[in-house]
């Protein structure tokens, strides 16, 4: 948790950084109220379906970090949460924040508001006829797939400095590459543990069917993390992914994204660009690590 001061010394460098970051009052602009009283009973009933249905699922699938989160957030298993509730309880845990939003936000905004430990949600739900897909984020989405992450301090830092670095991509053009990364990591990753591969992507922790497809199904490639390759990767937005990749821990992730994107952005802006499904020459499956001599 960041004490005050240091988060309002932080919030003026942020100002300070550049011309595409948005003020907070731009914020208070395009941020919403949530208005959680106004949601049916219906609306709960299909958040209990959804989150009912992805803690079956999820138990020996998802990683420790995730369900820890989950758990962590008691007040999301009655129904829909209120974010002010919510909004408290991962303060307290890494001092983030939701900011409540109407749906897709611009780019900048969403770079400065996690930059700033706010993580934009969606607040409505999906109905009952999209159970299974939807192609937008919903409050579902948002909240049960990114939060129970954000209680984890390591990677409620990784976010904040994705958020920062997107501000940078931006300035730089070079959004895309950047895109790959949030896609590939904190959408659709794979960790590997001890006990086996794990889910931590949110996109696919919200997601029933994905959730089983992407460690049960033998048709996705799953290969080692290796920032250059996957932001050079492209991807599909409207189908189970083809290629996971595979993170050891959320510390060596944030290790290999720390350093300087800018000269990164020039090496491989020039290299062509992988499709989804590609797999290179002397690339090999992700494999357990064996335990004890080799
Ligand atoms: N190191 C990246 C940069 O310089 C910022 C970043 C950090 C991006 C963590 C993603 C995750 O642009
Ligand atoms: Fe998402």
């Amino acid at each position: 948790m960041i004490d005050a001061p240091r988060w309002r010394s932080y919030l003026q460098t942020v100002n300070r950084a550049g011309g595409v970051e948005y003020r907070m009052e731009d914020i208070r602009d395009y941020t919403i109220e949530q208005n959680w009283s106004e949601y049916s009973a219906d609306e709960h009933a299909i958040w209990r379906f959804l989150l009912d249905r992805q803690q079956r699922l999820l138990v020996g699938r998802a990683c420790r970090d995730y369900l820890d989160g989950l758990a962590g957030l008691g007040v999301a298993a009655a129904g829909i949460p209120d974010f002010r509730r919510l909004s408290e309880l991962l303060d307290r845990a890494t001092g983030w924040r939701i900011a409540p939003v109407p749906g897709i936000v611009p780019d900048a905004l969403f770079f400065t508001l996690l930059a700033r430990r706010r993580f934009p949600s969606t607040c409505f739900i999906r109905r009952r006829d999209q159970l299974d897909y939807l192609a937008e984020p919903d409050v579902f989405h948002d909240i049960c797939g990114h939060v129970p992450m954000l209680m984890n301090p390591v990677f409620a830092d990784y976010m904040q400095a994705y958020g920062e670095g997107g501000l940078k991509a931006l300035r730089l053009g070079h959004l895309k590459e950047l895109a790959r990364l949030y896609w590939y990591t904190v959408e659709f990753g794979l960790i590997g543990t001890p006990e086996g591969l794990r889910i931590y992507g949110s996109g696919i922790v919200s997601s029933a069917g994905e959730s089983v497809y992407c460690l049960d199904e033998p048709a996705p490639h799953r290969l080692h993390f290796d920032l250059r390759r996957v932001m050079r990767t492209s991807y599909h937005i409207d189908r189970y992914q083809q290629t996971y990749f595979v993170i050891n821990d959320f510390a060596e992730l944030f290790a290999a994204t720390r350093p300087d994107f800018a000269p990164l952005y020039h090496e491989i802006g020039v290299l062509p660009e992988i499709a989804a499904d590609a797999v290179l020459p002397g690339e090999r499956p992700w494999e357990p690590k064996k335990e004890g001599r080799a």
